[in-house]
């Protein structure tokens, strides 16, 4: 049974927790994963703690791991809030910090981990945070703690549930704990809720442009090709262009919508996909009123894309700069950033079409990236493969180099995956029985383990996961 009340009481002590050290003086760093969660998390952590008066910083890191760690403490702040990480390390934690950590999060832990006075964890007050509560809404109840006037910053813990794909109520909408700062953000004017075409540059971008921009769900043959989405509209007579200039989705009429629909019904069809993927295509839209309906900041999902973008292509400082604010340099980079990192994703993608790069063993689809996928961009390359209809009743379990002696392992199940498994747990224990590190959410998680015992891993994995 989800305990809101006792998550508030918890928010509040930590709350007061930042106040003794913002009275003291004392320097915090707010540490944070880099991906659209983890940046807004941290954002919004960092955001509400230099608001209150205290001398705060803000890093985002790839992984937790015993080596960050080390150099995290070896940084002498007085005080660490970890966002988006953290729960699977609390007593390794603990062993460097001592008392002087917090930890707001929502990725399983072990109940005793839970209750701890110094973690907010959505699990330990019921709460699913595989679906109900992003990092980013476990930030902005943080956030509500420390001064009501957050308020403000309830829009940015909609772009991370977002982000995190926790879109999972009916039409494609947030539930359970995230409907807080959406409820928030409404009230505040901040978010407008309709339903519409879920595609990346709906009011952006012509037609075929947003559509062959758009990669979850990946739809074969359009999704990074458009011109191949072009010839397809327009071979159905769908009228994309007005005196000249291209129309974008936002202006289609229902009955334009309708036939859109089914083009793409028609198109998945016939390449052997299951045409009811097209449902996943409309739903609940997020667009936030106040940004400039000209960039992707005004929608939630786009928003997130660009964030994702940033942390992935090492830029995690520009995707906090437009997380607090900036609208200028931040913005002009970061639309830079987007182009190289789809160029990036498609160049992957089509190295993986080739040679014996993807192997499938029961119902794992391994992707051995070695040579070809940097490591910042296997989370991106495993959620890209798992919402694909080729791979959706599988799962997708990427790995690449990380550093001279390890491999960094992310791992995907698709939405069509037919038994009940948590991969959180199954990539925790497996990486630590040969010595690595692990962990993550039921249907997203990831590893890092010593490079010599990729076999003994992935036989683990494969077993846990198909036996
Ligand atoms: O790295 P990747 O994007 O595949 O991670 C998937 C999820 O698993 C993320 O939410 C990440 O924070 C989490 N994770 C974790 N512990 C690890 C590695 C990943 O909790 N050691």
């Amino acid at each position: 049974m989800a305990d809101l009340a006792a998550l508030l009481a918890r928010a509040s002590d930590l709350s007061r927790v930042v106040s003794r050290f913002r009275r003291e003086g004392k320097r915090i760093l707010v540490v944070t994963h880099i991906d659209a969660d983890g940046l807004s998390s941290g954002s919004l952590a960092f955001h509400s703690i230099a608001r209150s008066g205290a001398i705060v910083s803000v890093r985002a890191i790839p992984d937790l791991d015993m080596r960050a760690i080390e150099s995290l403490r070896a940084d002498r702040f007085d005080l660490y809030v970890f966002t988006d990480l953290g729960s699977g390390l609390l007593p390794e934690l603990q062993k460097a910090f001592g008392e002087n950590f917090l930890v707001v999060d929502h990725h399983q832990l072990p109940p005793e981990d839970a209750a701890r006075p110094n973690v907010l964890n959505a699990w330990g007050f019921g709460f699913d945070g595989g679906a109900e509560a992003s990092s980013s809404t476990m930030a902005y109840m943080l956030a509500m703690a420390v001064d009501e006037k957050n308020r403000d910053l309830s829009s940015l813990a909609i772009v991370g549930a977002l982000g995190d794909r926790q879109d999972v109520g009916e039409g494609r909408s947030l539930v359970g704990l995230n409907k807080k700062p959406l409820q928030d953000a409404i009230e505040e004017g901040l978010v407008e809720v309709s339903k519409d075409f879920l595609f990346h540059g709906r009011e952006t971008r012509p037609v075929h442009e947003a559509i062959a921009m758009t990669y979850t769900p990946f739809i074969p043959g359009l999704s990074g090709a458009k011109d191949s989405s072009l010839a397809a509209l327009s071979g159905a007579g769908l009228s994309l262009k007005d005196r000249g200039r291209w129309r974008n989705l936002a202006e289609l009429s229902t009955g334009e919508k309708q036939k859109l629909m089914e083009v793409l019904a028609a198109h998945i069809g016939s390449r052997g996909g299951d045409a009811a993927v097209v449902s996943e295509l409309v739903g609940e839209v997020y667009s936030f009123p106040l940004e400039d309906s000209l960039t992707p900041l005004h929608d939630g999902r786009e928003f997130a894309t660009l964030l994702n973008a940033c942390g992935r292509m090492d830029a995690t400082d520009v995707g906090i700069a437009l997380c607090l604010g900036d609208r200028d340099r931040a913005l002009t980079i970061a639309m830079k950033l987007i182009v190289e990192y789809r160029g990036k994703l498609n160049k992957a993608i089509q190295t993986l079409q080739t040679g014996d790069k993807v192997s499938v063993h029961g119902n794992v689809t391994v992707v051995i990236g070695d040579d070809f996928i940097e490591e910042r961009m296997t989370g991106s390359i495993s959620s890209l493969l798992a919402s694909s209809d080729k791979y959706k009743d599988k799962m997708v379990l990427v790995r690449t180099r990380s550093g001279e002696s390890e491999l960094k392992f992310s791992s995907r199940l698709g939405d069509e995956f037919a038994k009940e498994v948590n991969l959180g747990l199954i990539l925790k224990e497996a990486a630590e029985s040969v010595g690595g590190v692990g962990g993550g959410h039921s249907m997203a998680a990831g590893a890092k383990i010593p490079a010599t015992k990729k076999e003994e891993f992935t036989a683990v994995v494969v077993e846990r996961v198909s036996g």
